[in-house]
């Protein structure tokens, strides 16, 4: 009943056992997954997973860090691998200044760029935000992505931050972060953003939630983010399973 809203299971460290992981995770509770494309290449990897597995959905883009990639035929295949009735956002598309593995003023051409797409093919986006609040808010405004609405993954930024990105339409998306000791103001914004806000998500093989904290991360730990919701809001895990899943469910337009 759980919806891991952001996976990477094309990662390198899936290569061995990809299909263990992916069979642990329905076996864990997991029934819905959307596995998040970076470049064509992980965009290809998540349309084969969409077709070989009834329940992994996908997500294209270009990731920031590969945003000096940006080339016309990197767009135009990044386009046609859209075209999958399973592809239901683009992401993940964003700005990383933490990083900084492209330059910021093409980061920021790349993420208009991949928001116009979206708004094209009228699917919701994926939104990386890292250390770049100010620009990713003022693209997102300016682009007027709201009209196709979409997620802040990982979120840590701050509870006002939290509030203007609700107020704009837009879902927060929680990880295994919320569960480290460090994590006092994301516990902060999941105790005051309403649950219809929130969705889940593994980020694997990164961010792995305690107690399997150093191990790789995969899609069946979701649960472990769920119950540090349920427990921070006072509610049962299974109407943050539900709740949670169905916001994903109604964000990306699944059935
Ligand atoms: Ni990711």
């Amino acid at each position: 009943m759980y919806f891991d809203t952001h996976a990477h299971l094309d990662d390198q460290q899936f290569v061995s056992d990809q299909e263990a992981v992916i069979k642990r995770a329905k076996e864990a509770g997991v029934e819905l997954i959307v596995n998040v494309g970076y470049n064509v290449p992980s965009a290809q990897h998540t349309v084969e997973l969409t077709q070989k597995y009834d329940f992994i959905y996908g997500a294209v883009g270009l990731h920031p860090h590969e945003a000096q990639d940006l080339t016309d035929d990197v767009l135009a295949k990044l386009r046609d691998l859209t075209t999958g009735p399973k592809i239901v956002a683009i992401g993940e598309i964003g700005l990383d200044y933490y990083y900084d593995h492209s330059p910021r003023d093409i980061q920021r051409h790349v993420f208009r760029e991949m928001i116009r797409l979206a708004k094209e093919l009228r699917l919701p986006i994926i939104i990386h935000d890292r250390d770049a609040h100010e620009d990713t808010l003022r693209i997102v405004k300016e682009e007027k992505a709201a009209e196709v609405g979409g997620v802040f993954h990982c979120y840590s930024g701050s509870l006002p931050l939290a509030k203007e990105i609700i107020n704009m339409g837009f879902y927060l998306a929680l990880g295994g972060a919320l569960t480290f000791k460090n994590a006092r103001k994301t516990v902060e914004v999941v105790q005051e953003i309403p649950l219809e806000y929130l969705l889940i998500e593994t980020d694997c093989p990164y961010l792995t939630p305690v107690p399997y904290r150093g191990k790789r991360n995969e899609p069946a730990y979701v649960i472990k983010v769920a119950e540090a919701i349920a427990e921070i809001k006072g509610l049962s895990v299974e109407e943050v399973a539900q709740t949670t899943r169905n916001n994903g469910k109604r964000l990306l337009g699944i059935e």
